[in-house]
């Protein structure tokens, strides 16, 4: 590691909670599908930091934006009208079914949003005591409180904070009778992904999403799809629930809202929004004017450039290109999996040295579940980069 890595390292020690297991790299500047570190290294960046860059990194466009925008007006509070925000709400409605947004900073706070959402409106609308959040194991919803509650995932996150709050459900994944058994008078509503991302870019299996749909409406429950990690075209439709023909009740967004900028949004039924009123639930920063008018450009990138359809198209070639590698090292990968620009090579086997062998190769790419090496590069992404990841994990696996 190289003197200015060590010193980082060593202030960091010194000043940061404990919080993060960060990888052997420092990043000083971004562009495109490029990291560089601070001696100049360039690396092929497929995890967008954590799919938020689908844009890439400090595009122009968006960097003219923030620069005129932040001249004009940052942030007043969500006391005042605000046009940016409004601007915003109605593309991000022209995307999908939903009539209602409320505007927040971060996936976690956009589900917590969901989660009360949904317990106020059957509260306070059906006047009915229905609490209960069902969930999936192997989910991730956040770390707040509730939406960590929420999460399906091992203890660890969990452990040491108790005690958590009540009402929630985690079933097991993808079995649609326990799904049938729990589902009843107490229940709010129904959370999932349709591809669970930090659960290893696992998508559900196939008919599920439509049944889990068909019951939630014959029982009065919401759904609610978290499209925090698989919305803003990363699976190769604007909305991964897109693929399936469905209409949740509420929908999450957060990470390439603003391609950076800190930003969360719930998407909701006029019907549904109707659980909120004034007081009811806020955020001091949400829907500010700065990010908002980032995020609309976002949107209008995306549109504009069809990106939905490039990542389906992108995301197929890569499947393609890994399928081929998993014929040729039938004892070390076991599959290939995910949608669009969402992907997943499974290993048969603890992937942190191929992981490393990557990233010392200029390729930075996440290893999730010990042997799932995740890519979520930006949606723009090169064939030729894609190629020449490929053309390395050969290599790393043994030619
Ligand atoms: C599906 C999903 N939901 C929620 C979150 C939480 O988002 P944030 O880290 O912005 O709070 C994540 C983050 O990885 C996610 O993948």
């Amino acid at each position: 590691m190289s003197d200015s890595f060590n010193a980082l390292k060593a202030r960091e020690e010194k000043l940061l909670c404990r919080t993060y297991g960060r990888y052997p790299l420092a990043v000083a500047r971004a562009e495109g599908c490029r990291l560089f570190d601070p001696e100049g290294r360039e690396y092929v960046d497929l995890l967008a930091g954590i799919a938020v860059a689908g844009l890439g990194h400090c595009r122009p466009e968006l960097a003219e934006v923030m620069a005129e925008q932040a001249r004009r007006l940052v942030h007043v509070s969500n006391l005042f009208y605000q046009a940016e925000q409004l601007d915003l709400a109605e593309r991000l409605l022209s995307t999908c079914h939903l009539g209602k947004v409320f505007f927040c900073n971060s996936g976690a706070e956009a589900n917590e949003s969901a989660i009360k959402l949904a317990r106020r409106y059957m509260r306070k609308v059906k006047g009915r005591e229905a609490f209960e959040i069902v969930t999936l194991e192997g989910s991730f919803h956040g770390r707040t409180l509730a939406t960590l509650t929420a999460t399906g995932q091992t203890a660890k996150i969990k452990d040491g904070f108790g005690p958590l709050p009540e009402g929630f459900v985690i079933l097991p994944f993808g079995d649609l009778e326990a799904m049938d058994r729990a589902v009843g008078d107490k229940t709010a509503a129904v959370m999932v992904e349709m591809i669970q991302g930090e659960g290893g870019v696992r998508p559900l299996p196939p008919g599920y999403v439509q049944a889990l749909a068909q019951l939630c409406r014959d029982r009065d429950v919401l759904l609610v799809a978290d499209e925090v990690q698989t919305g803003l075209c990363r699976t190769g439709k604007f909305w991964a629930h897109q693929h399936f023909g469905i209409k949740p009740d509420i929908l999450t967004s957060a990470k390439g809202l603003a391609n950076g900028l800190p930003m969360g949004a719930m998407l909701a039924t006029d019907e549904v929004a109707r659980g909120f009123e004034p007081g009811s639930h806020a955020t001091t920063f949400g829907g500010g004017a700065l990010v908002s008018a980032v995020a609309s450009r976002v949107i209008d990138i995306l549109i504009r450039e069809d990106l939905a359809r490039r990542a389906a198209e992108m995301g197929r070639f890569a499947m393609g290109e890994a399928r081929k590698l998993a014929e040729k090292h039938p004892d070390k990968i076991s599959t290939v999996r995910g949608m669009g620009l969402m992907i997943g090579i499974e290993l048969k086997f603890p992937g942190e040295e191929v992981w490393k062998a990557l990233l010392s190769r200029g390729f930075v790419l996440n290893l999730t579940h010990e042997r799932v090496l995740r890519l979520l590069p930006p949606l723009i992404i090169p064939k030729q980069d894609i190629l020449a990841f490929m053309r390395a994990l050969d290599e790393v696996l043994g030619g």
